[in-house]
């Protein structure tokens, strides 16, 4: 009885403890997410204009500067610097982050998958 006592709340804290953050995504899995939903309108890397600007040097690069590629205003004048924060928020949710943007895509909904998809991009769109 006594030992119930004691080993019970140990085993409720123990049970109840939140799962650790992951830290950083699976850029294994990001690449299936980019391959299936942004490869139909962006490169990864190189100069190809597909349906949307190539993300070469995506990291630090200001929004809506890709020489060669009409972007819609909104996106030029948001003159938002890409980086790990800004891009969760953008794929996430592109027109609650930058309104009026021509980018036709809802957004990554299912938790981890922006962040799988950043890990990812962040060595493959490097120049
Ligand atoms: C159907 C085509 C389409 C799909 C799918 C799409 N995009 Fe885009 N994306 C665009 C267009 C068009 C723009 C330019 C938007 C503007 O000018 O408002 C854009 C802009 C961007 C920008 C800003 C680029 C810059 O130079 O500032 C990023 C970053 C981006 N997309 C990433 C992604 C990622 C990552 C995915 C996949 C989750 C994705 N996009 C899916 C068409 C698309």
């Amino acid at each position: 009885m006594h030992l119930l006592v004691v080993i019970l709340p140990a085993l409720l804290f123990v049970a109840l403890r939140p799962l650790p953050v992951l830290a950083g995504g699976d850029a294994a899995k990001g690449e299936g997410i980019f391959t299936n939903r942004c490869s139909d309108c962006h490169m990864v890397r190189g100069d190809t204009v597909k349906k949307a600007p190539p993300l070469t040097g995506l990291f630090e690069r200001v929004s809506g500067t890709w020489a060669g590629f009409d972007y819609s205003d909104a996106m030029k004048s948001a003159a938002i610097v890409w980086d790990e924060d800004t891009l969760t928020q953008f794929l996430k949710n592109p027109r609650g982050y930058v309104p009026k943007t021509k980018m036709p895509f809802n957004g990554l909904k299912r938790a981890g998958e922006a962040e799988d998809l950043i890990a990812y991009l962040r060595d493959a769109t490097a120049d």
